[in-house]
């Protein structure tokens, strides 16, 4: 039998195609790594180990943490889904409470469940006209400090898969006040440091843990992501040894040496590139806010939505009533350009340093053909986020390994969720174990599928059935 996926990806890396999704290297083109296969070992003599590292690999962790304004740097192979588990089950030990911004990515869920952590969810803002999560407000936060003294930390997502950043500042300061540790998922914001033109990194805003998915907007391949950690607020021993359990014992080599390679680059010769990719963006954001059928997430959103500061290298269109699914689907199949993700309301581009002006072109100029389409219209739903805040019955964990039965889904309002339920893109879950079903859910995740948005972390992804407890 012939290998399939081999084959697929040696042929789409072949094609005439742009990549506007992660990995940040952007198949290849900021990637500078010779003849990567000879170099793949494991841990021989001289090479230190990821799991007890005091030679070569503790020296690139340490330059990485000077490079990145980190007192301490871990190399996380199994990406920031991984980084994050292990803040959360490293800040929180089974039954204390944790306040943890709803719209997280599904591994800091993980982290609930394997941690045994009492979950208090406070909702983000939602973005007038996207249907897309804003910031987490400072109020909300001190609301739910001030009901919540006796939680241990404080977990939100910044910026969002969109790319709004929270006040990390103002929300580090009560916390802190609180006796509350702060962690933040800045998966998407690894760039963040690299040029004043992106917004101010969680760590320099005063967050004592942040995960950031090199991967994603810096070169180096999938999976490697970097776990930082400022101040002394941190069990550092029981983060290392946690993230030692997660992680594999033979953590790839030519992840860890990618990554010295990208701090080598960013110490030494980014500066420039980061200038070149700024002003073109500018101009790629400059052609795109003028388009008649879609919204270009901006910078007016600024100091609202509970947002500080956009991050402005996504590209975030949103349209009332053409299906961006639809569109995703016509700039890959007619213009060869791969977006990150489409859904109804809205379709995210990715872009990092290693890219070039020639796909900002070939992006801007599909839109400006594309905008001129005539599609069919038809009015969707945009108030993903819109949603009360879930009622938690019982802890992520218990409600895990408890027994669980199957439920019409449409007659599950009211019944206690044992299975995530997960709108994908974005991966933020609608249900999670051990919340209550609500009818504004079953309505969300009825539009999105009606849509075209496919749904995951069930056992029937076709919405017929949902898991509840018995
Ligand atoms: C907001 C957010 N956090 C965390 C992750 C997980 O990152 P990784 O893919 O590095 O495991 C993702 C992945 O898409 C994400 O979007």
């Amino acid at each position: 039998m012939p290998a399939e996926l081999y084959e697929k990806l040696k042929l789409h890396s072949k094609k005439d195609v742009y990549p506007f999704h992660m990995p940040g290297h952007k198949m290849g083109r900021g990637m500078n790594f010779e003849n990567p296969w000879s170099m793949d070992i494991t841990e021989i003599d001289g090479f230190d180990n990821l799991h007890h590292a005091e030679g070569v690999i503790a020296d690139a962790q340490k330059k990485a943490a000077l490079t990145f304004g980190a007192d301490h740097t871990f190399f996380v192979v199994n990406g920031s889904s991984c980084g994050l588990m292990a803040a959360v089950m490293a800040a929180c030990k089974e039954g204390e409470k944790i306040i943890v911004s709803r719209n997280c990515h599904k591994s800091v869920f993980s982290g609930l469940v394997l941690s045994g952590a009492q979950p208090v969810y406070i909702m983000p803002e939602n973005i007038d006209g996207f249907g897309i999560a804003g910031g987490v407000s400072t109020e909300t936060v001190e609301k739910a400090i001030e009901e919540n003294k006796d939680a241990k930390a404080v977990v939100l997502v910044s910026p969002t898969f969109e790319g709004a950043v929270s006040d990390i500042e103002k929300i580090s300061e009560i916390a802190h006040k609180n006796g509350m540790i702060v962690i933040v998922d800045e998966a998407h914001g690894a760039h963040f440091k690299f040029n004043s033109f992106f917004p101010e990194t969680a760590l320099d805003m005063g967050a004592d843990i942040i995960i950031q998915s090199a991967h994603k907007t810096l070169p180096v391949p999938t999976q490697v992501s970097l776990v930082h950690v400022k101040g002394k607020r941190c069990d550092l021993p029981r983060l290392k040894t946690i993230l030692a359990m997660l992680q594999s014992s033979s953590p790839s080599y030519l992840f860890m040496a990618s990554v010295d390679i990208c701090r080598e680059y960013l110490d030494t010769k980014a500066e420039e590139d980061f200038e070149k990719y700024v002003e073109n963006l500018k101009g790629l954001r400059g052609k795109l806010s003028k388009l008649k059928n879609f919204r270009l997430l901006d910078a007016d959103v600024n100091g609202k939505y509970g947002i500080k500061e956009i991050d402005l290298g996504k590209i975030v269109l949103s349209s009332d009533n053409i299906n961006c699914i639809e569109v995703s689907k016509m700039l890959d199949e007619k213009y060869g350009l791969i977006m990150e993700m489409s859904c109804p309301g809205h379709l995210a581009a990715m872009t990092s340093v290693s890219d070039e002006k020639s796909g900002f072109d070939r992006l801007a100029k599909a839109f400006e053909e594309i905008d001129n389409i005539d599609f069919e219209k038809n009015a969707h739903d945009k108030t993903s986020f819109d949603i009360p805040v879930p009622k938690v019955c019982i802890s992520p964990r218990d409600a895990f390994y408890k027994e669980s039965t199957s439920c019409d889904f449409e007659k599950a309002a009211g019944k206690i969720a044992a299975e995530f339920v997960i709108p994908y893109p974005p991966g933020i879950p609608v249900c999670t174990p051990g919340e209550e079903i609500t009818a504004e859910a079953i309505e969300i995740l009825k539009k999105y599928k009606k849509f075209g948005g496919e749904i995951i972390g069930m056992k029937d992804s076709d919405l017929e059935k949902i898991q509840v407890l018995m």
